[in-house]
């Protein structure tokens, strides 16, 4: 079995990042020679992933040219892109699981990956998106999710995950996961970090979960529900030489600017 469809969720109005955003879309901002978006469908190609839903809103139409501008192969014969990018309107900001939801109907009963359309993985050896699909496939699971290690008090930011085993390896079995736990009560340093593969069991789970206080569907709740239902949920580490590049806010996109404009691989 393969995994080819991907959600990129690409909808959030940018507010950390203005004046920049009232300009663009975060997701357009240039890293290296590159735009942010471009750097994600490239490692979607990586991976294998060549069916892509960008989920956007109606403000951010620019992002259409991306997916035209991205190059790929095509076919031989009849001269079809190899990649096809299609996208969806998000009209109202409801959270993560809510953006994904959008891509309910496009994936259908396929896996696919969920693959934060603002967030770079950087560097290293290995495709981390093509080693979480190969650990989905190998072990049936119903969500495998990136891990990274976030020493300190940081790590109050994240979804945390609850490993199962004492000593978790680079992928391991997940018991659940906390959003932004308070420090003190955060069972583990590794954080749940923008790419994601699931089943399509997991839009059953946001149903069974429902809405939180905000009024939100959490995502983070719903691999929980499924972990608690006796389904396999993984985390994969990024590589030590990987990093993720967020391009949330000033402070983070200026540091992934110069690790990007920095790199001497020629390609950026
Ligand atoms: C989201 C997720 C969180 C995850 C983080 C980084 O939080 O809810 O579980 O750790 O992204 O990928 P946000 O940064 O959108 O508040």
């Amino acid at each position: 079995m393969r995994i080819r469809k991907a959600i990129l969720p690409a909808g959030g109005l940018g507010t950390r990042l203005r004046p920049l955003t009232h300009l663009m879309p975060k997701e357009m901002l240039p890293l290296g020679n590159r735009v942010v978006l471009q750097h994600v469908i490239e490692e979607c190609d990586t991976a294998g992933l060549d069916t892509l839903l960008v989920v956007l809103n109606r403000r951010k139409t620019a992002l259409f040219a991306v997916g035209e501008e991205t190059p790929c192969g095509a076919d031989p014969l009849t001269g079809v892109p190899s990649r096809s990018v299609y996208f969806a309107n998000q009209a109202e900001q409801g959270g993560l699981a809510h953006a994904m939801l959008h891509g309910e109907a496009f994936v259908g009963d396929d896996p696919f990956a969920l693959v934060l359309g603002d967030t770079v993985i950087h560097g290293g050896e290995s495709s981390l998106l093509g080693r979480m699909i190969a650990a989905h496939l190998e072990h049936g699971a119903a969500a495998t999710v990136a891990a990274q290690m976030i020493p300190g008090p940081d790590i109050s930011r994240y979804g945390v995950f609850d490993p199962i085993e004492p000593d978790p390896g680079d992928v391991f079995r997940v018991r659940r996961i906390v959003e932004k736990p308070k420090r003190a009560e955060a069972p583990s340093n590794l954080a749940v970090t923008a790419r994601y593969v699931f089943s399509s069991e997991i839009f059953r789970a946001c149903r069974e979960c429902g809405t939180n206080a905000h009024g939100e569907i959490e995502l983070t709740q719903a691999m929980t529900w499924l972990a608690e239902n006796g389904r396999m949920v993984l985390g994969v580490r990024l590589d030590p030489a990987q990093h993720r590049l967020d391009i949330g806010n000033p402070q983070s996109y200026a540091e992934a600017f110069q690790l990007v404009a920095g790199h001497s691989d020629g390609k950026q």
